[in-house]
């Protein structure tokens, strides 16, 4: 199926700029920040996984990655546009094992959907305080730590902004000073060593990196 030029330029120029790619000859080539982000991803994620979720999946690039190595590989996000164009690039690719659907966290929990590696890479700060995109929040890292241990069987990969000081000014802005208080490393890492042993990585840009193995 073929890729439209709408379609092209919206994988390869929008919002979020670290998640542009392009489509060509059959094949992914990651842009710019992506390209490097995309350089240390990899090198977490192991030789062999059959199922792979990617929460926050954007324009669905990693998942598309994880179904071209032969995973059944589940991308969940809140936005309509992104999911379409990450189908259609789905389509084009002929890479059958991809899917994209709308859907939250605490909906994957309650299916109770397990997935042999977990990737929430730039969207924990949107789960804890909500986003203009999808405004329910959790904000609480015991409820968001508890759901993402029931989605995980092996590995999750983990990297965000950690303080409210390094969330993006919409985020700052619409933060409850309660809620913010608590976005911190200290009670972050505490909730989320309850299910996960956390193996430490050099940051990912100006962001933490870790990978948590399900305890
Ligand atoms: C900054 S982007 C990160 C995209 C991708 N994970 C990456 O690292 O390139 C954040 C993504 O999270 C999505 N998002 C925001 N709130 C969400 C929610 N409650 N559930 C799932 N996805 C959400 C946004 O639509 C957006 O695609």
């Amino acid at each position: 199926m073929s890729l439209s030029a709408e379609v092209r330029d919206y994988l390869a120029d929008s919002y979020p700029h670290n998640h542009d790619y392009l489509v060509k000859g059959g094949e992914l080539k990651p842009r710019w920040k992506l390209k490097r982000r995309w350089r240390r991803l990899e090198r977490l994620w192991p030789e062999r996984f059959g199922s792979f979720l990617d929460i926050g999946s954007s324009k669905g690039f990693f998942v598309l990655e994880a179904a071209r190595r032969g995973a059944d590989a589940l991308g969940v996000d809140i936005h309509e546009g992104d999911l379409a164009a990450a189908d259609a690039a789905r389509d084009h690719l002929g890479l059958d094992k991809a899917r994209f659907e709308q859907k939250t966290l605490d909906e994957l929990a309650a299916e109770g959907a397990r997935f042999d590696l977990v990737h929430l890479v730039n969207t924990y700060h949107y789960l804890y305080f909500g986003s203009d995109r999808a405004p329910a929040c959790a904000a609480d890292h015991r409820v968001l730590f508890e759901h993402l241990a029931t989605v995980t069987e092996g590995a999750l990969i983990f990297s965000n902004c950690e303080t409210i000081e390094r969330c993006p000014a919409q985020v700052r802005e619409r933060a409850r000073p309660e809620d913010a208080a608590r976005y911190n490393p200290d009670e972050l890492r505490e909730a989320a060593s309850e299910h996960f042993v956390i193996e430490e990585h050099r940051r990912l840009g100006k962001r933490p990196l870790w990978v948590g193995r399900r305890r």
